[in-house]
């Protein structure tokens, strides 16, 4: 029998400095998407996968992660003195019982693959998850579930994987395809953001990943790679190298690169517009600027 997939790393060290000047006081992971934090819908795709163990890599400033991972006892005694009953089911729906989480501090920012690495030691001889919160999957079936359903069958070591316009390609871990097999594809070889030119597919890595515990011992030994830093694309890559089966899953959902500003807008209007309570509002009001700087033109 597969050992289940039990626990996730939650890389969260990142400075976010692309969404100066609001990450100077709040964290990239707690800026919400509608009236979640980026963060809560990774923990629940998370938990619809059967992650048991939620394990964040921070580093200096991420403070108000962990305290939006508290109880707020206070706060839900005002709501059920209210009778705000449907506000205290969403408080608590969020909570993390205790033990469930732990927080591991990166100190020095060296890379994914380094960021990873410093969980090596809560996770044991068995596979576990990495999620970057940083991109958000919209879909019917959360996507890790989608991805833990693929490796029951395959084992190894398994990457969420999706078409990206080949100019962009450059952004992403990119994979080098030995076989197709539709949802999923056998990997030959991995390159973290090669140049244009010498990209092996537009197969682009989405951070979605289960990996074998061999990959920290790669990462043990693996010197910095693309853009100076240790790379989790070349600790995987090497598990090819040993003969370890690596698998790319084209998962099916919407991903929204919430990293960057165009993303997290587009992913802000999407899952808007997929509220009840509030599509009407802003499907009028798209309508309405869409038609006013159309009349502009
Ligand atoms: C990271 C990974 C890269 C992957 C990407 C997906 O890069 O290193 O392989 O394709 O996430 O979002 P980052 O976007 O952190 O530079």
């Amino acid at each position: 029998m597969r050992k289940k997939v039990t626990k996730a790393i939650f890389p969260v060290a990142g400075m976010g400095t692309r969404f100066l000047p609001a990450t100077k006081s709040v964290p990239k992971e707690i800026m919400t998407l509608v009236d979640r934090p980026l963060v809560q819908y990774a923990i629940d795709e998370a938990r619809a996968a059967g992650i048991k163990e939620f394990i964040f890599v921070t580093s200096r400033g991420k403070g108000a992660l962990e305290d939006y991972f508290d109880h707020a006892p206070q706060l839900e005694q005002e709501l059920r003195k209210k009778g705000k009953d449907e506000l205290l089911d969403i408080l608590k729906s969020t909570n993390m019982d205790s033990g469930e989480i732990a927080y591991i501090r990166q100190h020095r920012a060296l890379g994914l693959g380094h960021a990873v690495w410093c969980a090596r030691r809560l996770i044991h001889n068995e596979p576990f998850a990495v999620m970057l919160p940083d991109d958000v999957i919209a879909a019917e079936k959360p996507c890790l579930q989608q991805m833990v359903e693929a490796y029951e069958e395959t084992g190894g070591n398994m990457v969420a994987a999706m078409e990206v316009p080949a100019e962009k390609a450059s952004s992403y871990g990119v994979l080098d395809v030995e076989e197709d097999m539709g949802s999923m594809v056998k990997v030959r070889g991995m390159v973290e953001k090669p140049p244009a030119d010498e990209a092996p597919s537009n197969l682009a890595v989405i951070g979605r990943y289960i990996l074998s515990p061999d990959v920290f011992r790669h990462l043990n030994k693996i010197k910095s790679g693309a853009g100076g830093e240790i790379q989790l694309t070349d600790a995987i890559a090497r598990e090819i190298t040993e003969g370890n089966g690596v698998y790319g899953y084209r998962f099916r959902g919407q991903r929204f690169d919430c990293g960057s500003k165009s993303g997290f807008l587009q992913a802000t209007v999407a899952f808007g517009l997929s509220r009840d309570d509030l599509k009407d509002d802003l499907e009028g009001y798209l309508h309405e600027i869409m038609s006013a700087r159309k009349a502009a033109e």
